[in-house]
């Protein structure tokens, strides 16, 4: 068992560079195969966030009330830009949004990487800048940055030691960034199936419970919804063609599937920001959302009248004969994404903002022979054989639908 006093001097000396990456690696290694206790993952998340700074906006107000500050985190998705839609729904609900948001790597998209293909946007905002647009614009989504710096050194050395998969590490660093961030409350959307980080929902349950009691603790009360993540969400994988998506959800249209979880997040953070008497699908209908939305880019340098990029290459795959399309693995569809140029292998490579996936046929939807069942964009046009590679064998036509999972799992918190 470490102590307090071991946990956080080990954190501090690590994040100063007064103890040896060969001493950290063996620790970190322990923590992987040991695990931890409840109280020493509330300890060293604490200790994480000591390493930076915690934002405060409990000074600030609107029309002479505080913020209603509150975010949401997913643990990462195939097509899962519920972020975009969400958070303007939140602002045209009241909510005011403080959002540290990440670059993707490896098969996950990262947010910030689909806002950055909007002509102008910048993620890279100062303090002052965060707090004025909280006020003035009711949302922020910035990059990391300073925000327990420990996470970042420790992440990196997890990356290389193969520890990355341990769940109190796991949940230690989300909630470390999470609870610095100055959100009130929070709401976690933990994903569970095939293109989730963690694939069982025993696990997924457990990293779940593990967040939302390192939230309370933290005095940020928590929730968390565990929703399926064996299929892509909606009809686009990638960075613009996520954005695009996103759009026609905020103009009231959009997959079934992206605006239902819209909506239950969006119920879940309105809740726990003790926002009463509104309702979260209004805002889509009439159009509210949208108007906080070209808000939020606008005051991010974003300029929505310019085109979104586009990969300039195309390829498509098309039905080997009719039926109706058959279950599609996320993690297929991601790794064509991936390998199309959505993402990165390694920490700060760029990435094609008009690289991606475009799924015409939803599990369930009839096909004809012969008609383009996916659509792959890229600008370096000798990575679509890798591609299809990957999508071969994610997707079957077949005779009949297949099961429809439910989207939302269950609630934890
Ligand atoms: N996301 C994080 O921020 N940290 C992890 O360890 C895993 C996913």
């Amino acid at each position: 068992m470490l102590s307090d006093a071991a946990i956080d001097w080990v954190i501090d000396a690590y994040t100063n560079g007064r103890v040896a990456e060969e001493q950290m690696s063996a620790l970190l290694m322990a923590i992987f195969l040991r695990g931890m206790t409840p109280a020493e993952i509330v300890r060293w998340t604490a200790a994480m966030i000591t390493s930076g700074e915690r934002f405060d906006f409990t000074d600030l107000r609107r029309d002479g009330r505080p913020l209603a500050l509150v975010d949401k985190h997913s643990t990462g998705g195939v097509g899962d830009k519920i972020t975009i839609p969400l958070l303007p729904v939140v602002m045209a609900c009241g909510g005011a949004v403080p959002q540290a948001s990440g670059r993707g790597l490896g098969h996950t998209g990262g947010t910030l990487d689909k806002l950055e293909s909007i002509p102008g946007f910048s993620a890279e905002l100062s303090k002052d800048r965060i707090r004025q647009q909280l006020r003035d614009v009711g949302a922020a989504i910035f990059a990391a940055g300073e925000l327990a710096p420990a996470d970042r050194k420790i992440y990196a050395l997890r990356d290389i030691t193969s520890t990355v998969d341990s769940l109190p590490l796991i949940a230690s660093s989300i909630m470390s960034k999470k609870l610095a961030e100055g959100a009130r409350a929070l709401v976690l959307d933990v994903k569970v199936g095939r293109g989730a980080f963690l694939k069982t929902e025993p696990e997924s349950r457990e990293l779940a419970r593990t967040m939302v009691e390192l939230g309370n603790a933290n005095g940020v009360p928590t929730r968390a919804l565990l929703t399926d993540m064996n299929r892509p969400l909606g009809r686009a994988v990638g960075n613009a063609v996520e954005v695009a998506e996103s759009l026609e959800v905020l103009s009231g249209g959009g997959p079934d599937d992206v605006v239902a979880l819209t909506l239950a997040l969006a119920t879940e953070m309105v809740d726990a920001a003790g926002i009463d008497g509104v309702d979260p699908a209004d805002t889509l209908r009439d159009g509210s959302a949208m108007d906080r939305f070209r808000a939020l880019v606008a005051a991010q340098g974003g300029d929505l009248s310019q085109p979104l990029p586009v990969g300039s290459a195309r390829e498509t795959v098309t039905a080997p004969r009719d039926g109706v399309m058959g279950d599609i693995d996320a993690m297929g569809v991601a790794m064509a994404a991936w390998r199309l140029g959505a993402g990165r292998a390694q920490p700060g490579e760029p990435v094609q903002f008009g690289a991606g996936v475009r799924i015409h046929r939803r599990p369930g939807e009839p096909v004809s022979a012969g008609e383009t069942l996916f659509s792959l964009y890229t600008d370096t046009p000798d990575r679509f054989s890798a591609a299809l590679a990957e999508l071969d064998g994610a997707w079957a036509v077949g005779e009949s639908a297949p099961a429809d999972p439910p989207l939302l799992i269950d609630r934890v918190g």
